[in-house]
């Protein structure tokens, strides 16, 4: 096993979501890192973070070297408030910026980059402090924290997550075609599963959980319960 591939840090019990756009991976982490009182690192947020970073710079997102430096100098804070966790970036909460359309397509781009993904190792894997931590993101569970415990890969139709996404961005006002939306969707899948580096793809020993036709509610439980079956079996080992 490579450095890069090998988890560091402490031996707190991991829990890794993994799973495309839009299958409601953010919504369950956070419900799940509540009921257990783990830590919670959305990964995703760390990209659109660098990418923020980098608009900000002026950076081109083929500029690797510059891109590389700045997550090395990353100054990335996650703080839990009254609305949930805020993002905050050199100590200034960023949450707003973080979800534009701007920094969506920078955070891809960047994402893409095999030296990007290499310098936010580290970074992600500095989360993992007890009681334990559910990491949300693509990866989590076949590069970033390959020894975790407890790995989940939750997916949906892409029907139904573009239909989520539809009832998301009405509700917020926004006016959106329900096709172009689905169309998005089926590409950025695509691209995400197909990338040479650190594909969206389950982990072998990810338990697939498909959330088309199940609430909120019936995924969290059948995470917990996963982690308790799990952390169950441990204890009879030993
Ligand atoms: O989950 P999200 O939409 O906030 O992720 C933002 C971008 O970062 C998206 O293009 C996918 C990418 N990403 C990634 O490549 N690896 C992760 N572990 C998390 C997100």
């Amino acid at each position: 096993m490579s450095d890069e591939s090998a988890a560091v840090g402490d031996d707190a019990p991991v829990l890794t979501i993994d799973g495309p756009s839009g299958a409601g991976k953010g919504a369950v982490s956070a419900r799940v890192a509540e009921a257990l009182g783990w830590h919670l690192l959305d990964s995703g947020a760390v990209y659109r973070a660098v990418a923020l970073a980098a608009v900000d710079a002026g950076l081109d997102a083929d500029d690797e070297a510059a891109l590389v430096e700045l997550c090395e100098g990353l100054e990335l804070d996650f703080a839990r408030g009254e609305g949930g966790v805020s993002v905050l970036l050199a100590g200034k909460p960023v949450d707003q910026r973080l979800r534009s359309e701007e920094v969506s397509v920078m955070a891809s781009q960047v994402a893409a980059l095999p030296r990007v993904r290499s310098a936010l190792l580290d970074l992600q894997r500095r989360f993992r402090r007890a009681p334990g931590l559910v990491a949300d993101g693509r990866d989590m569970g076949t590069v970033v924290f390959t020894d975790a415990p407890y790995k989940v890969f939750l997916e949906a139709s892409v029907e139904e997550r573009a239909n989520r996404r539809y009832k998301q961005l009405k509700e917020q006002g926004e006016s959106v075609k329900f096709l172009r939306l689905f169309r998005d969707l089926e590409e950025r899948d695509r691209r995400d599963r197909e990338r040479a580096v650190s594909p969206t793809v389950p982990a072998d020993d990810a338990v697939v959980i498909d959330s088309t036709d199940l609430g909120l509610e019936q995924v969290v439980d059948q995470v917990l319960a996963l982690v308790r079956q799990r952390s169950g079996s441990e204890k009879t080992k030993s």
